[in-house]
């Protein structure tokens, strides 16, 4: 299962009609959401490829990521004669390509699709890797697939409408990446300028940054080891994003993952000696750009339960992946509640 199918365009109609070329599909469905059919789909049918294209469209945001939404999408499908040969195309952010994926990777067995992703936090996370899911029951992704679009396609001209907040959620990811891969790559992330986005730095930073999470994932596409690689912040880093939902104080998902980050290099440095001196490094990234996550001591043991339900375990104990030192990645890592909680004080206190 070969995942070097992500392309940063340079001209993107020419790589959208080449990668709609390599599939020779019997008809194309589009799947965009409320937003992305007004800001981005105009861009696509520029295509002379998608002149007789079906446009599917759901409603924005996470609450819509559901069974509901996908057999609407599946049922259109049907309805409008779609084969084996047919083409999806996914048009937006995790949502929509998690979705998306999901719909085409069941639909009759499974038909090719392509992810166009038109946010930072989805091209760097979500689009490429090939899972795909819908959530169920109140669990995220608790029904899903790995299977592979066909082609990731990213264009940073979509991100240009993004807001700070959200360049900063998607750049998270890129710093998890950075901190598993190497020390060259973790200068490069500290060195780039989040105050004044300059968009062809961000697209050469997203070339050798996303080939480090298709690297991992080639290695072990269905997350039996090297892939835990990707969870690292992850582990406090969803309790702190479901505890902000709990409080009604949302936070974006990259937010946590920094603030999950900073927790889980502090624990990495209790356990396995990480350096310091790249914990302030990153504790002062999170002050200039990310603030702080408000809670309190009352709420660690919350935080603590939420952690132990978190899906990444797979027994009673939570399941960290933790660094010996940048690109030094220990998975299957655990923590005692001390440790866990003297993190929790290093969040608040140490920021
Ligand atoms: N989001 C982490 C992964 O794709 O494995």
């Amino acid at each position: 299962m070969s995942q070097s199918n992500t392309l940063i365009c340079r001209n993107f109609i020419d790589d959208l009609d080449k990668a709609i070329g390599n599939v020779q599909a019997e008809s194309i469905y589009i799947l965009t959401d409320d937003n992305t059919k007004r800001l981005c789909l105009p861009k696509l049918l520029q295509s002379s490829k998608l002149q007789a294209c079906h446009i599917i469209s759901i409603a924005s945001g996470d609450a819509n990521k559901n069974i509901d939404s996908a057999v609407e999408i599946w049922k259109y499908l049907s309805q409008n004669k779609a084969t084996r040969k047919s083409l999806m195309i996914n048009l937006g952010g995790g949502v929509v390509t998690d979705m998306g994926g999901f719909v085409a990777s069941t639909f009759k067995r499974g038909i090719s699709y392509i992810n166009i992703s038109t946010s930072l936090l989805g091209a760097v996370d979500a689009a490429t890797g090939g899972k795909t899911g819908i959530n169920f029951l109140g669990f995220k992704n608790e029904i899903g697939t790995f299977a592979p679009a066909k082609s990731v396609l990213i264009d940073v001209d979509f991100f240009r409408t993004l807001d700070a907040a959200n360049i900063r959620s998607g750049y998270a990811e890129m710093v998890k990446h950075a901190l598993i891969d190497t020390r060259e790559e973790w200068k490069r992330i500290l060195a780039f300028d989040l105050e004044n986005i300059n968009f062809d730095e961000l697209k050469n930073l997203l070339v050798s940054n996303i080939q480090i999470k298709e690297r991992i994932v080639e290695q072990d596409p269905k997350e039996e080891g090297i892939r835990k690689a990707l969870n690292l912040g992850h582990t406090f880093g969803h309790a702190l994003e479901s505890l902000s939902y709990r409080t009604n104080k949302p936070v974006l998902h990259g937010y946590a993952v920094i603030w999950g980050l900073l927790c889980e290099l502090y624990l990495s440095h209790i356990k396995l000696n990480f350096p310091k001196e790249d914990i302030i490094k990153l504790n002062y990234l999170i002050k200039e750009y990310y603030g702080q996550f408000h809670f309190d001591c009352n709420q660690y043991d919350e935080l603590l339960e939420l952690m132990t339900h978190d899906k990444k375990n797979e027994s009673e104990a939570i399941n960290f992946t933790l660094l010996a030192d940048i690109g030094d990645v220990r998975i299957n890592q655990t923590a005692t509640k001390d440790d866990i909680f003297e993190c929790f004080d290093f969040l608040r206190d140490g920021q």
